[in-house]
């Protein structure tokens, strides 16, 4: 062959392969389109009016690749404001598309729409999306599945089939009345009625056989569960009787695999289960079971929702073991102030940590915080009688006793991008307790909150410590804490109080967690670091629903860096009006 046939063909080869390794990094574009619309929908034998996307419930799946740019037009034809968040996508740079309403944009309004557009960048695995106003996420959530690039594998044995299983929590009152009266006696609020997997609240309810979540499998194969917690309160606890399961992914970071019995799941975070199903039919059918794991004084829903998993026949095979006819086999559950349970399932998470999925936690630390969270009170306004834990007092939450306040003109990233926070908010968040107490021990007689809009500031490329320490105010409870815009690392965790000098010493910086939601356990603290390299204002929150309406928030200001791909680029040209 001629040198130049040869040439030319090493040139088309190289051509062919780099334009090839291009696309698959660069990814596709999708496009998906919301419609926020009321939905009539019946459970517990009820039937009430919802707001719901697409006239689905839960809502539709968004489907992308590592890589893929989304294009998701939200359209608005309901009268509530609305905004949606796509929990656990990092953002980079392109903040105005995270959708907590008054951080990064003012909700779309009636008749209006937004087209949230972002890139996903180094993530793959389950996430989720909700709506991001009040409690409008009760009954407007779907699953956000992220599968590897094209042609990578998952770092476990390839699943026959892939499930999503939503958690929810049903109201059969009206969720915004149920947030309002709330606010208005400082009460605590109304317990949901039921629990649910994909919308469906099982057997173990009234009038709700019907509405059953089934799971069919064929024997000897691998499904992968990919686990969503969307309830708005409730941790829960999550089995399938007589089967074992095999973490192998949270919060769409992959973990190194352990098996387990029973997951728990705080309110907003992922897990993706293995589930392999036994070599043979096993003539029996199974519950899957889900219901809370709480420590805190309130009163809240402890009721279990109930899926089935059933066995698939041949369609050789006779009818003489038809389902009906086969035994239930029951699982159990921890009891459900578990939190030796919790701590300890707690601790089998550890990242992959290997070549292609290295574990970059931040080894020195420029800034440290420390934040103690909980619950607190404000005073009941004159001529009016409260309900919280006194009558002249109404329960809040803090985060270094400040109740956070969201800015109801602007959005706290509008303020801070035109340069106008300061008529927005001030950035001055305590980076310890402004009084120190013993957090876990006697609560202190005084548990007022302060409220105020404040936020802390970080240069670009900070590296972060923060420790999350739990307080025994009003009761101690876990606290499922959620960064926008980040992935964290969990170095540490314990019970008590946060000893700076002892407790470093044991922290993992070599295989920690990493996570977007992690639980502050129950009378006790976590520590987490990352590293600030995502300009913008971001969402810190308790993803218990009452307790981020009670204040346990804050925002972290991520200033630009110095090279042009370091910032934040300009809102789009269709963003939301305030
Ligand atoms: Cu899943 Cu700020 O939320």
């Amino acid at each position: 062959m001629a040198t130049w046939v040869l040439h030319y063909l090493l040139v088309a080869f190289l051509v062919t392969i780099t334009y090839s390794i291009d696309a698959a990094s660069a990814g596709i574009t999708r496009h998906y389109t919301f419609h926020i619309q009321l939905k009539n929908i019946t459970r517990l034998c009820k039937t009430k009016t919802i707001v719901a996307v697409n006239g689905k419930f839960p809502g539709p799946k968004v489907t992308a690749r590592e890589g893929d740019n989304l294009q998701i037009k939200v359209i608005n034809h309901v009268s509530n404001n609305i905004s949606i968040h796509w929990h656990g996508i990092r953002q980079l740079r392109s903040g105005w598309a995270d959708g907590p309403s008054y951080v990064t944009q003012c909700p779309i309004q009636t008749g209006q729409s937004y087209v949230y557009n972002f890139t996903v960048i180094g993530q793959r695995g389950t996430l989720w999306w909700h709506a991001h106003i009040q409690w409008m996420r009760a009954t407007v959530y779907g699953p956000l599945i992220i599968l590897p690039k094209l042609h990578q594998p998952y770092p476990f044995p390839k699943p026959y089939k892939q499930v999503p299983i939503i958690f929810g929590e049903w109201f059969s009152a009206d969720p915004q009345a149920v947030l309002q009266q709330a606010l208005q006696t400082g009460a605590g609020p109304n317990a949901s009625d039921a629990h649910t997997f994909n919308g469906l609240p099982g057997p173990l309810y009234n009038c709700s056989t019907k509405d059953t979540y089934k799971l069919v499998v064929k024997p000897g194969k691998t499904y992968l569960l990919r686990l969503i917690n969307a309830a708005l309160d409730d941790e829960l606890f999550f089995t399938i009787a007589n089967h074992t399961l095999t973490v192998v992914e949270a919060d769409a970071s992959y973990v190194k695999p352990f098996q387990t019995n029973i997951v728990l799941l705080g309110p907003g975070q992922t897990t993706n289960v293995l589930l392999k199903t036994k070599p043979i039919h096993p003539n029996a059918t199974f519950y899957m079971l889900a219901r809370p794991y709480f420590t805190g004084q309130g009163t809240i829903d402890n009721t279990t929702v109930a899926g089935i998993l059933k066995y698939h026949h041949k369609p050789m095979s006779n009818h003489f073991n038809s389902s009906k006819s086969l035994p239930v086999i029951k699982p159990s559950l921890p009891p459900i102030n578990s939190t030796s349970y919790a701590a300890n399932f707690t601790k089998m998470f550890r990242s992959l940590a290997n070549s292609r999925f290295p574990a970059n936690v931040p080894k020195t630390v420029d800034k440290n915080f420390f934040f103690t969270v909980g619950l607190g009170t404000n005073p009941c306004p004159k001529n009016q009688t409260c309900q919280g834990p006194t009558n002249t007092t109404k329960f809040a939450a803090s985060i270094n006793n400040v109740s956070f306040i969201l800015p109801n003109k602007t959005s706290l990233l509008q303020s801070y991008f035109s340069g106008m926070s300061k008529k927005v908010f001030t950035a001055n968040f305590p980076t310890t307790p402004v009084f120190p107490f013993n957090y876990t021990g006697m609560p202190p007689n005084n548990t007022m909150v302060s409220r105020g809009t404040k936020v802390v500031v970080l240069k670009y490329n900070t590296t972060v410590e923060l420790v999350l320490q739990g307080t025994s105010i009003l009761g101690i409870e876990a606290h499922p804490i959620h960064l926008h815009g980040y992935n964290f690392y969990v170095v540490g965790q314990g019970f008590g109080n946060f000893d700076p000098t002892r407790d470093p010493k044991q922290y993992n910086l070599v295989d920690p967690v990493e996570r977007n939601t992690i639980n502050v356990p129950s009378g006790g603290w976590v520590a987490i670091r990352f590293l600030a390299d995502n300009p913008g204002v971001w969402f810190m929150h308790c993803h218990i629903e009452i307790h981020l309406s009670w204040g346990l928030t804050m925002a972290w200001v991520v200033l630009d860096g110095d090279l042009p791909n370091q910032k934040l680029p300009p809102p789009p040209s269709d963003f939301p009006k305030c």
